[in-house]
């Protein structure tokens, strides 16, 4: 248990754009298979932008929302953090321009780059600020608009990912045993080539070569990843039950990112955890990065999977690499 005040998350959101891209649809784009496509990552459909929305207009419905169902209006919030690595452009941040349009007049605002892992990164730091005296009331968005900067042609990363935003409002909380109990966080930059969008920083500056070679999308050595997920999000659902004072078994609802139904199912064989405890819903999703696991913790609370009193995980990991876990008591 972690020292000073508590904190719970008093309202949530999200923000699924309406047009669904299918495995059918992929079908007609590359060679690919809807059979292929659910065998390997048990992924059936994602969410894609139209009319040029931006991530910040998904982040601010998102927001909203949360907003309102935490019983606050947008001035009581004291920080906006935006969990995301498709911002609308290097700067401002995508949390600034949320704040001004929810009309957060008393908040600062930052964005989080910590990819897949960056809304459960975000909401360990708004925990950290609010235990810390600093912050009452932090809204933390995981959003993305990834669409954009996937490679359409390449088979092997166009058919995992998709568009969405799930926001928390992390708030002060008078209950001692409740909310946020514990958070772990974890990094290996060694690693960083096997996922990643090479140009477009200044490392790599755009170019009309790097646009025309495509290194504006995502590149991944899938199955490297695929074996580091599996560890690492073990590891970390372990480390993070031994800092909340549980016992795997006293798990409720485990969360896991929404990369790949193997990888879970990978994950809960290593922690001899019933699949039953495990919430899915990258079937109708995709891998959406920082929103995967903020929109899965919406929807596990909205559909009853976690109620008051549940003992809740959330596990994530992504490109970096990162990985961040964390307990709470719903
Ligand atoms: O958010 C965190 C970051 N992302 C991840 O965690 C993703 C982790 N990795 C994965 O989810 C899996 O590695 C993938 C789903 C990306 C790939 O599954 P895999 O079982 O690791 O397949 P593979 O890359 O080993 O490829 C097996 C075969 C290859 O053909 P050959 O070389 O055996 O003839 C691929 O070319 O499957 C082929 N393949 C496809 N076939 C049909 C790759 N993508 C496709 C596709 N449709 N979409």
């Amino acid at each position: 248990m972690k020292s000073g005040n508590p904190t719970r998350i008093a309202g949530m959101g999200a923000c699924l754009p309406t047009k669904v891209l299918s495995n059918f649809d992929l079908e007609k784009m590359v060679d690919t298979t809807d059979e292929w496509i659910r065998t390997r990552t048990g992924i059936r459909e994602r969410r894609i932008v139209e009319n040029g929305s931006a991530t910040s207009d998904l982040a601010l419905q998102a927001g909203r929302e949360a907003v309102r169902n935490a019983g606050l209006k947008p001035t009581d919030i004291d920080l906006v953090i935006v969990a995301t690595i498709t911002p609308d452009m290097s700067f401002p941040s995508t949390a600034c321009i949320v704040q001004n349009k929810l009309g957060a007049h008393h908040a600062a605002a930052f964005d989080m780059a910590a990819a897949c892992s960056g809304f459960p990164y975000a909401l360990s730091v708004a925990d950290g600020m609010i235990r810390g005296g600093a912050h009452r009331n932090i809204l933390v968005i995981g959003a993305e608009v990834l669409s954009p900067f996937i490679d359409w042609t390449d088979r092997s990363t166009c058919i995992l990912f998709g568009d969405g935003a799930g926001a928390a409002v992390v708030s002060e909380s008078s209950a001692k045993a409740r909310g946020l109990l514990a958070t772990y966080l974890g990094s290996d930059g060694s690693a960083a080539e096997i996922l990643k969008i090479p140009a477009g920083g200044s490392a790599m500056p755009p170019t009309q070569r790097t646009v025309a070679e495509k290194m504006h999308t995502v590149k991944m050595s899938g199955s490297e990843l695929f074996k580091i997920a599996v560890r690492t999000m073990g590891d970390a659902v372990q480390e993070v039950c031994k800092r909340a004072g549980w016992k795997l078994e006293d798990v409720d609802c485990l969360i896991p990112h929404q990369a790949n139904l193997r990888i879970i199912q990978a994950v809960a064989e290593r922690l001899e955890t019933p699949m039953e405890k495990i919430f899915l819903n990258l079937e109708k999703y995709g891998n959406m990065s920082a929103a995967s696991t903020a929109v899965a913790l919406y929807e596990a609370a909205k559909s009853g999977a976690v109620r008051p009193g549940s003992n809740v995980i959330l596990v994530a990991f992504g490109g970096g690499l990162t990985w961040a876990a964390c307990a709470i008591k719903w």
